[in-house]
């Protein structure tokens, strides 16, 4: 699924173009399925960020199987069942029949895990672990999960309450069950409700210690009435904060960017297997329809994990 041109979603196109041969160090991955992201559409849409140049193959979450393995590799072979996140943010690749990407970023999974799952779990689970990681929350805590209805928010839920973290999520009403289901304690509906005074009477009730800023935009701002003095924030997504009133009440803020790492990719393909980690699948299309999930993505009627079916599509 190639895009020539920088644009919109009519961008992504099939196309046949020469198999990639895996170099030192990299595997070549049949892929069977693919994950698709928020950040998928923005580098459709411009890649420079990331440093793509057109044509170009986007995609960083995948799963399928080793097909070859370049020169040095001994830790996996074809045959494999696998799961990486590929280079970010220059490597991308996952839309297509076979991408190569280093040997270092793949995980095995086990029997028990579908590609489908494994592709919806690298770049969304991954952050939501960055997220954690930063704020390193002891078991007890109050964090507030802005966007906890979002494919990072519903790993983060269950990652958070794998760690004793109480967890308050904000996101649409019909999405609460699904939500409570993973671990969020209590749930704010941000269409009706005031996000800071509700949150301030739920789940034990009190200021919370930490905001996991998921959505960006002017939602953190709002939400600040209900941090603790000495709180802190973290963001994946870039929110429109006045400083003034964080450096009043000693607030710590984080801004996250995910990595590539192999390591963290692994521990997640373990806990998929496990069932400790759950991934949320809303929707499965057919790589043809990339068009269409990015359509989805960009309307936030992902509701979940969108998930292209290469083998079959
Ligand atoms: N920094 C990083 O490394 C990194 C990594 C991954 C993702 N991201 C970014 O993080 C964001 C979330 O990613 P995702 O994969 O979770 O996206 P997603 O699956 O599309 O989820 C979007 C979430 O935003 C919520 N939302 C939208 N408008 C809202 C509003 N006005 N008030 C409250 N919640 C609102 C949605 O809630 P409802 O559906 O309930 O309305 C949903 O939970 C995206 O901007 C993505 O680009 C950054």
């Amino acid at each position: 699924m190639v895009v020539s041109e920088f644009g919109g979603p009519e961008q992504l196109r099939l196309d046949e173009v020469a198999d990639p041969v895996a170099g030192p160090g990299q595997v070549r991955v049949a892929v069977h399925a693919a994950g698709v992201n928020p950040v998928d559409a923005g580098n459709r849409a411009d890649g420079d960020w990331a440093g793509l140049r057109v044509p170009c193959i986007l995609g960083y979450d995948i799963a399928g199987v080793i097909d070859s393995v370049g020169p040095g590799v001994t830790s996996l072979a074809p045959g494999d069942r696998v799961m990486a996140m590929t280079h970010f943010p220059d490597g991308a690749g996952g839309y297509a029949e076979f991408t190569v990407t280093d040997a270092a970023l793949v995980a095995p999974i086990g029997p028990a895990t579908s590609f489908t799952d494994a592709a919806a779990t690298p770049v969304a689970a991954g952050t939501a672990s960055l997220v954690l990681a930063r704020l390193g929350l002891p078991a007890g805590s109050r964090l507030l999960v802005l966007g906890a209805s979002g494919g990072v928010g519903l790993f983060l839920l269950q990652l958070a309450a794998a760690a004793g973290i109480v967890t308050i999520g904000v996101g649409r009403p019909v999405r609460h069950a699904q939500m409570s289901d993973l671990g969020a304690v209590a749930c704010i509906d941000y269409t009706r409700e005031d996000v800071a005074s509700r949150a301030l009477t739920l789940a034990g009730g009190g200021p919370v210690d930490a905001i996991a800023d998921l959505v960006g935009g002017k939602l953190a701002q709002a939400a600040l009435a209900a941090l603790r003095p000495g709180g802190q924030i973290a963001a994946i997504a870039t929110p429109e904060l006045d400083l003034d009133p964080l450096l009043d009440a000693n607030i710590s803020f984080h801004g996250v960017l995910i990595t590539d790492d192999g390591a963290r990719t692994r521990m997640l393909a373990g806990l998929l297997e496990r069932r400790a980690l759950r991934s949320v699948v809303s929707r499965v299309l057919p790589l043809s329809d990339a068009a269409e999930a990015h359509r989805m993505v960009e309307g936030g009627q992902a509701d979940g994990k969108i998930v292209l079916d290469v083998a079959n599509g």
